[in-house]
This record gives structure tokens, C-alpha cells and sequence, in this order.
């Protein structure tokens, strides 16, 4: 079972207090780090204006902390269809009467003075479900952290020069640990009914049987992807499913996204800066479908959640499923590579102090991984506090995603945490690692 963490209401509140700050800072940086047309402009079809995002952040904080937890008439009441994310696709928001930058930034700046009044004096025991243990507060940050993810990736998407810069990861030396594990078979519990920030997808814990299986130490790296590439693995089509196919034939999809050769050598964009293609890197920028197509012209096929999260989380010495894949104990810089500390994944191999009791590295950080798995309720799931975050997401069409990425804080990153996308997508920052079954 799932250890509860023994944490008193003002340790939750100060945690709250944290992961907002925290949040903040890292939206001023992404919305200031370029000048206002760069803010207003849509760098792609598939994203929002940044000013979009900070205004939505302002207005989700407004929704929640000020209007449900403490009753608040509505700030703005005439803003709130501007930035409901299913009145407006993404493509269309351009077009809105947007605030403009120095009013989004007001406005946003306004929210959150009056929700620090708020959780001075919120009830963290004995409220409602929605303020215990400061949920809202915790599901706030959680927002805005995952829209700090986006927006870097419209950074990404932009054209133009560098506009943000972070120090790299600590070289380490070349991992020459076994390929693969085998992580055994039998039962562990899945999601969580006590981690007190978990959302509504994550819940409740349940129990699962599980067929052993080999899985990849590491996330699968640029170097492993090339030779796929320079195996004729994008003119094969026996290694895709007959939709990555089509995809990818009727979308000249030749390699990662963001990769282009040049004489010979395989050079990616990055954050406004023209590189090598670092083979020791977890690669980044890749469908569903090409991690699918990697894995059959590998011989393996991709996990399930089921196996990814057993493989994260189950303890082999006491069979309990832990928080982390280190165990319980909250993310530090040794254990995975989090929070745009750095603006590219960590080499294959690093954070010997983030794996897990079976040696399985960087499950957390780095790169978000492609699962097999459809993005489905689990068994007993109830949607809260809203349908919109997950329920109306549930079916066949989105896949599931595991881990994080190296551009998404703690705060919204654990063992249990579920991420899903279209099959198509590959501007997130999108990598996976490969398994097995274990046969007899
Ligand atoms: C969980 C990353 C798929 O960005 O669409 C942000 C997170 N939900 N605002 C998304 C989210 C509402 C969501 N993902
Ligand atoms: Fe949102």
C-alpha cells in the first residue's frame, strides 16, 4: 500500500505557498524573456499566444481559489469565455480580444495578490475536500506549472534567437549498466488514494496483476534512433501500424521533429540554437507512432502504464508501490532532472540516485515517455473537482505519457502522474524507452 505522508496542515500550507512562488517566477520568465509581439503572435497553429496561457492561468486561479474556495465575486466575470480552453481551440485564440501583455500581467499579478490573503486563513483540515490538505492550492500550481510546460514548448516552436538560456546537465561518464531489467511478475498497487496533490486520473489505488517483463534501463537515445533512421526505419512499412504509416508518408515525416541533415551529420533546433544531435541523449521529439515503429523494427514493443508505473514504483523487498522510484522522499536535483533547471534531457545513464530498486533510470525527468496504453478511468475513477481535466479525455484516441519531462516542475510530477496526447503529436517533449515480455 501507499505510505501516507505524515504532513501537518501548515506544512501544506507553506508547501502551497511554495509551489505557487515557484510557479510564478517561472511564467515571468517565460512572458518576459521576449518582447510583447513575440507574445501575442501565434508561433504555431498547435499553440496558444503566451499571452493566452498567462491570462488562463490568472483566470483558473481566479475560478478556483477565489470564487470556490473563498467565495469571491468574479473579478472580470466578461474575461472568463476569452479563456475557457474548450469555448476557443487553440488555433482560433490569436483572433480574441486578448488582454494585452501589460493587462494579462495585472491581471494575473491581481489574482494572486488576493489568493495569498486566502491562504493565510483557508481551513487545511476539517474544510471542504476541496481545501484539504490545500488540494486547490496544490491543483492551482499543478496548473500553472503544466502551462510553464507549454509555453516552453511555443518557445520551442518559435522562430527567431535564443531568448532563454540554462546551464547544462553534469556530463556523466558513458552508462555501460545492463540494457534492460527484468521486473518480476504478480500484483502491485496502481495510482494513489492518499497522495494528497494527486488529481482526480491518478485515483484511486487499485490493485494489478502484472506478467514479468524486461523493460529499458534508460530512455532510448539519439544514437539507438538514428541507427533506425539509417536502417531505412521510416521507408519500412512493416515497422508502423497502418495510421503511423499513413501519417507519416502523407506528412513527410523523416525524423524526429526539429532534426535536419546537413551534409551528412544530423543537426536539431533547440531553443533558438542550431546543435549536433548529441547521441547519448534520450531522444526527444518523437510521436507515438515513431516510438511504436522504433520498438517493432527493435524487436520490443513499447510498455504498458501498467508496467511503466509497476516498474517506477514497486518496491521488489517490501512489495509496496512507493511515490517515487528512489521511494517517498520528495525530488531533489540528484534524483531527476526537473523544473527548466536545464533545457534539454540529461545524457542516458545519469541520476544513479533517481533509480529504482531494480536499477531503472530517469523514469522521472528528462523526456516524457510513450506508453502503449489508451489514457482510460481507472476502476472506482470520480472526476474532480471538474469533468473538463480528465473524463472528457478518456477513449481511444489519446495516448498516455509517463514520467515528465526536464520543462515540468515537481509539483506536477510523480510516480502515479498520467500525461496523454494524440498518437501525432511530437512538439512535447516526447521520448520513450522500450520492454519485452519476459518469455518462458
Ligand atoms: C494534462 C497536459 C494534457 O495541457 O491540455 C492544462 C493540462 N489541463 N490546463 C493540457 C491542462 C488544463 C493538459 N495535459
Ligand atoms: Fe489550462
Amino acid at each position: 500500500m501507499t505510505a501516507e505522508p505524515a504532513l501537518d496542515p501548515e506544512t501544506f500550507r507553506e508547501r502551497a505557498l511554495a509551489s505557487l512562488t515557484t510557479a510564478r517566477d517561472r511564467t515571468t520568465l517565460l512572458t518576459s524573456c521576449v518582447e510583447d509581439p513575440d507574445l501575442t503572435a501565434q508561433h504555431s497553429p498547435l499553440m496558444s499566444p503566451l499571452v493566452w496561457d498567462l491570462a488562463h492561468i490568472g483566470n483558473q486561479e481566479e475560478q478556483w481559489l477565489l470564487r470556490a474556495v473563498a467565495g469571491q465575486e468574479a473579478m472580470r466575470p466578461e474575461i472568463d469565455s476569452l479563456y475557457d480552453a474548450f469555448e476557443h481551440p487553440r488555433a482560433e485564440r490569436p483572433k480574441l480580444p486578448l488582454l494585452p501583455p501589460a493587462e494579462a500581467r495585472k491581471y494575473a499579478a491581481q489574482v494572486r495578490g488576493r489568493v495569498l490573503d486566502v491562504l493565510e486563513g483557508a481551513a487545511f483540515q476539517g474544510g471542504t475536500r476541496l481545501t484539504e490538505a490545500g488540494f486547490a492550492f496544490g491543483m492551482v500550481a499543478q496548473h500553472e506549472q503544466q502551462h510553464d510546460e507549454t509555453m516552453l514548448i511555443t518557445h520551442q516552436l518559435r522562430k527567431g534567437p535564443q531568448a532563454l538560456t540554462a546551464p547544462d546537465p553534469e556530463p556523466v561518464p558513458l552508462f555501460t549498466g545492463p540494457a534492460e531489467v527484468l521486473v518480476p511478475g504478480g500484483p502491485f498497487t496502481m495510482g494513489t488514494s492518499t497522495e494528497p496533490w494527486s488529481l482526480d486520473n491518478e485515483r484511486p489505488a487499485h490493485r494489478r496483476d502484472v506478467a514479468p517483463f524486461w523493460i529499458d534501463t534508460t530512455p532510448v537515445t539519439n544514437g539507438a534512433y538514428l541507427a533506425f533512421i539509417e536502417d531505412g526505419g521510416y521507408d519500412t512499412e512493416r515497422w508502423w501500424t497502418p495510421e503511423g504509416w499513413a501519417h507519416i508518408r502523407r506528412n513527410s515525416v523523416r525524423s524526429p521533429l526539429f532534426w535536419r541533415l546537413d551534409g551528412g551529420q544530423w543537426l536539431r533546433r533547440r531553443f533558438g540554437v542550431t546543435e549536433v544531435v548529441p547521441p547519448e541523449e534520450p531522444v526527444l521529439h518523437v510521436s507515438w507512432y515513431e516510438a511504436d515503429a522504433y520498438a517493432r523494427w527493435a524487436g520490443r514493443r513499447l510498455p504498458t502504464e501498467t508496467e511503466w508505473e509497476k516498474a517506477a514504483r514497486f518496491d521488489p523487498a517490501t512489495g509496496r508501490s512507493r511515490r517515487y522510484p528512489w521511494g517517498d522522499a520528495d525530488p531533489g536535483p540528484e534524483h531527476a532532472n526537473l523544473g527548466q533547471r536545464h533545457l534539454r534531457p540529461a545524457p542516458a545513464g545519469s541520476y544513479p540516485a533517481g533509480e529504482s530498486p531494480l536499477g531503472v533510470r530517469q523514469l522521472i525527468g528528462d523526456v516524457w515517455e510513450w506508453t502503449a496504453s489508451d489514457f482510460l478511468p481507472y476502476p472506482g475513477f470520480a472526476a474532480f473537482p471538474y469533468k473538463e481535466y480528465s473524463e472528457v479525455f478518456f477513449g481511444p484516441e489519446y495516448k498516455v505519457l509517463r514520467g515528465g519531462s526536464f520543462a515540468v516542475d515537481q509539483v506536477a510530477c510523480r510516480g502515479t502522474f498520467r500525461n496523454w496526447d494524440y498518437p501525432i503529436r511530437r512538439q512535447i517533449f516526447s521520448g520513450f524507452r522500450t520492454a519485452r515480455s519476459e518469455s518462458v
